[in-house]
């Protein structure tokens, strides 16, 4: 059967950090594959991502920018409708990037079946690749456990909200850094962080230190060479850094994010460099951990949702601002 595909493509070439008039909807006829090893999927949920902005200028580690017209790439949370493959059947719920669209056909190997007992939105975020990133600078690289102090920003957001989540549960504290008061009550009242700096109100950074005390033990980046210093600054000796994203730095026109090595040395920190693709073999390890504290109530995230395809142009924009209070989703059905 050919489907008729609702879909957001790129209506001109991305040179500059992503607006909403640089997208466009389209409807586009999708015909069945030959031969097995196919899946029918239907997303429920697009997940948007601070990447995108690089990855549609061909900016992001070595893939390479989609042309205008063409299917824009993108994960969802999708349930398969027909099955060619004998390790899936209809009815079973997947994670895969099938794009920005509301039905395609897919490689079985490229899935990863879910659970269908979890809210299907929460395998974009927390139980995600966002979650995934956060579990691994902070388990794997930074070894959070007991009396750890954590400062970390975008704390509202994925990666920072469940980065710090992940070290309240394993006996630490965590600051939170944040834009906007709305932000920072979330990172407090929801995610349960012990404090949060808002870098957007006056004299931030004397209210940060005082949050932090006799200093931080890790620091996680998540925006930039600015925001860096400062937690390096914080840092207690033999503290730990890792460098996860630079949300400051993604803007086409924007400089390098460059930061001074002398406080590194100073402070006899250890520096770890994140690529999340390195830890997609042990998706398991961190489902393992997250989904009975997401049971529990014990690891959370706020959502930005925005209602159907028509909505992307717009959210990716918000995202790209950093507008967004959450995890940027997209619901497509479901
Ligand atoms: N290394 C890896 O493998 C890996 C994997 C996933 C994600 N990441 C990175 O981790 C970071 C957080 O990801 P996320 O998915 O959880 O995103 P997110 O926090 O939901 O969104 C990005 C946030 O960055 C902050 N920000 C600060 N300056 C900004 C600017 N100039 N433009 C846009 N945003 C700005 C904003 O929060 P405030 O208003 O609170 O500042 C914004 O909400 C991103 O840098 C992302 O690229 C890295």
């Amino acid at each position: 059967m050919t489907d008729i595909a609702r879909e957001v493509v790129l209506a001109r070439p991305a040179l500059s950090l992503p607006v909403a008039a640089d997208f466009t909807l389209v409807d586009r006829a999708v015909t069945p594959p030959e031969g097995e090893g196919w899946l029918r999927v239907r997303p429920l949920f697009l997940s948007l991502d601070p990447y995108i902005g690089a990855r549609l200028r061909g900016r992001h580690m070595g893939e390479r920018a989609p042309v205008p017209g063409e299917t824009l790439p993108g994960f969802c949370v999708a349930e398969v409708e027909e099955s060619r493959a004998p390790a899936f059947v209809a009815g079973d719920r997947v994670v895969v990037e099938a794009g920005w669209t509301d039905v395609a056909w897919v490689r079985s190997e490229d899935a990863r079946r879910v659970s269908t007992d979890i809210a299907p939105s929460l395998h974009l975020s927390v139980l995600g690749m966002p979650g995934l990133t956060a579990w691994a600078g902070m388990t794997q690289l930074a070894k959070t456990g007991t009396g750890d102090v954590l400062t970390v920003n975008a704390a509202a957001g994925t990666v920072g909200g469940v980065a710090g989540q992940i070290t309240k549960n394993l006996g630490g504290h965590a600051i939170g850094i944040a834009g906007g008061p709305e932000k920072c009550a979330l990172v407090v009242d929801r995610y349960g962080f012990d404090a949060c700096a808002d870098y957007r109100g006056d004299d931030w950074e004397t209210r940060l230190v005082s949050a932090v005390g006799d200093g931080s033990t890790i620091h996680h980046e998540n925006v930039g060479a600015g925001q860096l210093a400062i937690g390096i600054r914080l840092l207690r000796p033999y503290g730990r850094v890792v460098l996860c994203g630079l949300a400051d730095h993604y803007h086409a026109d924007a400089g390098p994010a460059v930061t001074a090595i002398g406080p590194i040395v100073g402070k006899r920190a250890q520096v770890f460099g994140l690529v999340v693709y390195d830890f997609y073999p042990r998706w398991a390890e961190w489902t393992a951990l997250a989904e009975p504290w997401v049971k529990a109530g014990r690891l959370t995230i706020a959502e930005d949702i925005g209602e159907g395809l028509d909505a992307a142009p717009r959210q990716i924009e918000r995202l790209m601002r950093g507008e967004n209070v959450g995890k940027t989703l997209i619901k497509i059905d479901g």
